[in-house]
């Protein structure tokens, strides 16, 4: 089973990569960044490292190929391209490419939430 956790160099994705890496063995992880050198610099030794843009959804699939389950990482919004523009571009990737499970960092009860800040959660999870 591979297992691959998108925007792997930020915060939440380091620690995430090294726990799945304990739970599932580094053979069984690819981290997906945006810049490959500082995945490199950034990840432990030894994991698979695949280049993932949000800004571009054919790079995404093709990180995302052979991949049975992701955590995707939701962005941060006032990137060049819209937030909601961004988890599209992963959301239509991840089908493209046939992940079977996908886990996702949303914001509480986005659903219903009347903060700004679910909406794009609200579209992505939509
Ligand atoms: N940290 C937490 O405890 C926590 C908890 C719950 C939810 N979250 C959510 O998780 C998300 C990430 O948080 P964080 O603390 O890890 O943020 P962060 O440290 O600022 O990291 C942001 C990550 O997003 C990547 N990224 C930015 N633009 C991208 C793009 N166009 N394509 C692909 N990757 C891109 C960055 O890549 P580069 O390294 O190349 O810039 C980096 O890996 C946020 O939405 C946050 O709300 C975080």
């Amino acid at each position: 089973m591979k297992y691959a956790i998108t925007a792997a160099t930020g915060n939440f994705g380091q620690i995430a990569i090294k726990k799945l890496i304990d739970l599932v063995g580094t053979d069984n992880v690819i981290a997906i960044v945006r810049n490959l050198e500082k995945g490199q610099k950034l990840l432990p030794k030894g994991v698979e490292i695949r280049q993932g843009d949000y800004d571009d959804v054919t790079t995404m699939e093709k990180a995302l190929k052979g991949i049975d389950r992701v955590l995707f990482i939701s962005s941060q919004p006032g990137g060049k391209v819209a937030r909601g523009t961004q988890h599209q571009n992963v959301v239509t990737a991840i089908k493209n490419a046939g992940v079977d499970f996908v886990a996702y960092t949303s914001f509480p009860n986005a659903q219903a939430s009347t903060s700004a800040l679910a909406n794009d959660h609200r579209l992505t999870r939509n």
